[in-house]
């Protein structure tokens, strides 16, 4: 373990005085440059040399520190941050607060404005799990049995993890380099920070099952660039990451906002709102059928953040609209429309390549009205048009699943009884 007082006593021993160091540096004579021809071990010299002439003048530098720090206080009051302080400037008040092109501080987190952020950070935070807590073993015995699944369970398996272990990655970069920058309010940024932490633990989720399944994972986290079905919802996804990418993109023009809203219905309302839901509905079917346990329950507990994510995206988006209904244009719903529509029509392809038969209850078929199904609801939640009147959900149990989230039971151990901390020892 380490210890801060050999710490010091070891930094006393080797570090020169500093009130000595230049006059070492000063008497410190230059080697004559060895020839070419000689041996490696005079070059070996004069290098060592060169770093202790190095050294010398670095301690010169050194000597100079406090000065060099007090100087750049004193020039601190004029040196522009990532946002400068103003001040003096008047507090912020609530009305000041704005989802986008807000000009109020955006560093005091109250006082609050909207509510349903703060909710949404204390609900997820109150949801804490981590991937270890869940028991593997079942599945690692099912996977390595010779007739424990069919070929076509083996299949949902590998392509569920191969997509989502980098689906997850994506929304994670997408969130923290293009979305948290062009939301300007803090307590949105709060959740923005919690979601992050949460992508990454669905990401180390993924990671922990092709580990404890001892999967190729060079097949696995490359399926998003070597699979058809699934390399088409990733480049999706992508495409709307890339248009916030340039270093210049910044809100505040009808054209810039709409093309950040574009970014966010793309990551909340398509990619954790429609890719995510055959692949869970799959490995949440083959878990009620005491299949995969551990991955159906690693997944239960992902699906229920995603939920969660995908609410808080659309609270953001909607209120984005209300904040500038200017930008809600019929053109600009009838993109948004088929922006939504697109991805529906990626995740039923991805339903036909991953059941080539019926398994699990279900097939292509009945997941493509299920789609349909989460493809209105999705349009709904924005107010848009529903595209598929009439269509049902085959799947009564998943919305069970998700609804339930808040239950007790439902996460009949770790969760509910999971202590913050527990895990790490302060001694
Ligand atoms: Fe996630
Ligand atoms: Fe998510």
């Amino acid at each position: 373990m380490l210890n801060w007082d050999e710490f010091h006593e070891d930094d006393t021993v080797t570090a020169p005085e500093p009130s000595q160091a230049p006059k070492q540096a000063l008497n410190q004579t230059k080697p004559t440059p060895a020839p070419k021809t000689e041996a490696p071990a005079a070059a070996n010299a004069e290098v060592k040399n060169e770093v202790k002439e190095a050294a010398g003048s670095y301690q010169v530098a050194e000597a100079d520190r406090i000065a060099r720090a007090q100087q750049s206080l004193d020039e601190l009051d004029i040196a522009a941050g990532l946002e400068e302080l103003e001040m003096g400037a008047g507090r912020v008040e609530v009305d000041d607060k704005r989802m986008i092109n807000a000009r109020a501080d955006v560093n005091q987190l109250v006082p609050f404005k909207y509510d349903w952020a703060w909710q949404k950070y204390l609900d997820g935070s109150a949801n804490h799990w981590m991937p270890q807590e869940v028991n593997m073993n079942a599945d690692i015995a099912l996977w390595k049995s010779q007739d424990g699944l069919t070929e076509d369970e083996r299949l949902i398996v590998m392509r569920s993890l191969g997509y989502f272990s980098t689906a997850d990655s994506l929304v994670a970069n997408n969130l923290v380099l293009a979305v948290y920058k062009n939301i300007t309010n803090p307590e949105c940024r709060q959740y923005l920070l919690r979601q992050a932490f949460e992508e990454a633990i669905h990401t180390h989720a993924y990671q922990y099952c092709v580990e404890s399944l001892s999967m190729d994972e060079g097949e696995v986290f490359n399926m998003y660039r070597e699979v058809d079905s699934v390399a088409r919802k990733s480049a999706w996804s992508l495409k709307h990451t890339q248009s916030l990418g340039r270093p210049n993109f910044q809100t505040g023009t009808p054209e810039t906002d709409q093309e950040f809203l574009r970014n966010l219905i793309g990551f909340y309302v398509v990619t954790e709102g429609i890719f995510f839901y055959c692949g869970f509905s799959q490995i949440l079917s083959m878990g009620r059928r005491n299949k995969m346990t551990g991955v159906a329950e690693q997944f239960q507990y992902i699906l229920r953040d995603e939920s969660m994510h995908l609410n808080f995206g659309i609270d953001m988006i909607n209120q984005i609209k209300i904040e500038n209904p200017h930008l809600w244009t019929p053109e600009f719903q009838d993109e948004v429309t088929q922006m939504i529509l697109e991805g529906t029509q990626l995740e039923i392809e991805y339903a036909r390549d991953t059941m080539p038969r019926g398994v699990l209850g279900m097939n292509a078929a009945i997941m493509e009205e299920y789609l349909h199904f989460i493809c209105n609801r999705r349009l709904a939640q924005i107010g848009l048009k529903e595209q598929f009147p009439g269509a049902s959900n085959p799947f009564p149990w998943m919305s069970e699943i998700i609804d339930l989230r808040k239950e007790k039971n439902f996460f009949e151990t770790r969760v509910t009884e999971y202590q913050v901390g527990g895990a790490l020892s302060w001694d």
